[in-house]
């Protein structure tokens, strides 16, 4: 039980600097990833999820964006005190990341054996034939059809499923013990989705790296996650095993989330179980409240939630969620 977590955050902060202000996209987030374990990380658009996934690759976008606070502990070392060129030999290899968009991940002027044939010689050095044969290794393992022929296409030449795929194909190339999917499948076709999803869950099984799978849909978190990690306004309100969470949920934001997910009359999950609108808005990231975060929504606030942050309660030996009004263990 005790094993070194693959991947372990503590209370990361990632704000950016503006003019008008700070937002405080990611504002005290804590988290651990196990070996092969898949985790969720599910909340609505804006709360800081792909924020959180860049502040762990180091790659935030430009423009003021700043990790001021926390650590990042990829196999017990704290890689924001990586140089930069410590850095790129940690991404690729230990950490990887795959985007909502393959437009974005993929050059349009490269090949797609040009690029793959980059990823693989970015960690190590062999005979021209022998890299030729990993990269259609690569793709075969993505499930792609006759990958020699596909070696010499564009991505243009390509659909936008297939596109994910390479774009998948590279980010394991290296063989990575933690790999980010930020809403690896929003960009798809929804029969697309559910095959890149199983596609991923199976080399997830056949590597044993671990997942962190970000999603806005909670549907699809039942079929991927192992547990799962809600975030709200820059932080994790709650965290668990997945079953304890669709069976359980302790804060209501959670419950509000799991209410939203089309049940037995809508599609199957990961079918476009979009989250319904909860009532009312996020606070803004740039005037955070004191108190709760969701109590501005919370059909059961009360002046304590409004008067202090609760802090992170314990529920179960896995199970936490940061809320007044929960029973701790
Ligand atoms: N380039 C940017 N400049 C300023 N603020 C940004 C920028 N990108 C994101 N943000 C802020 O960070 C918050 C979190 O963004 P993001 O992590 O992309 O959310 P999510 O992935 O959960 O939808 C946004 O709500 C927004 O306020
Ligand atoms: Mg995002």
């Amino acid at each position: 039980m005790s094993e070194q977590p693959v991947l372990e955050v503590r209370d990361l902060h990632t704000h950016f600097f503006l003019r008008r202000g700070v937002v405080k996209a990611v504002d005290g987030v804590s988290f651990s990833l196990r070996r092969g374990e898949v985790l969720g990380l599910v909340g609505e658009s804006g709360c800081g999820k792909s924020l959180t996934a860049l502040s762990l690759m180091r790659l935030l976008p430009r423009g003021g964006a700043r990790t001021v606070k926390g650590e990042v502990l990829l196999d017990g070392e704290n890689i924001l005190e990586r140089t930069p060129a410590e850095m790129r030999e940690i991404r690729g290899r230990r950490i990887s990341m795959v985007l909502q968009d393959p437009q974005t991940s993929l050059n349009p002027v490269f090949s797609i054996g040009d690029q793959l044939r980059e990823a693989i010689q970015r960690r190590k050095r062999a005979p021209h034939a022998e890299i030729i044969k990993e990269a259609v290794a690569a793709l075969r393992r993505v499930e792609i059809a006759a990958p020699e022929q596909r070696l010499d296409q564009y991505p243009h030449q390509m659909s936008g499923g297939m596109k994910q795929r390479v774009v998948g194909a590279i980010a394991i190339s290296g063989e990575p013990g933690v790999l980010i999917a930020d809403e690896p499948t929003t960009a798809l076709d929804v029969t697309i989705q559910l095959q890149y999803l199983k596609l991923l869950k199976r080399l997830q099984a056949e590597t044993g790296m671990a997942i962190l799978f970000i999603t806005h849909d909670f549907g699809v978190v039942g079929r991927m996650c192992d547990r799962v990690a809600v975030m709200y306004a820059g932080r994790i309100v709650e965290c668990g095993p997945v079953r304890q969470i669709f069976e359980a949920p302790q804060h209501p934001y959670t419950r509000a989330l799991i209410a939203s997910v089309p049940k037995m009359t809508g599609p199957p999950p990961g079918m476009g179980g979009r989250l319904a609108t909860i009532e009312g808005q996020p606070p803004s990231l740039m005037d955070l409240p004191v108190g709760c975060r969701f109590a501005g929504r919370c059909p059961l606030v009360e002046q304590r939630c409004l008067d202090a942050y609760p802090g992170t309660v314990r529920i179960g030996p896995e199970h936490t969620a940061d809320c007044w009004k929960v029973v701790p263990a």
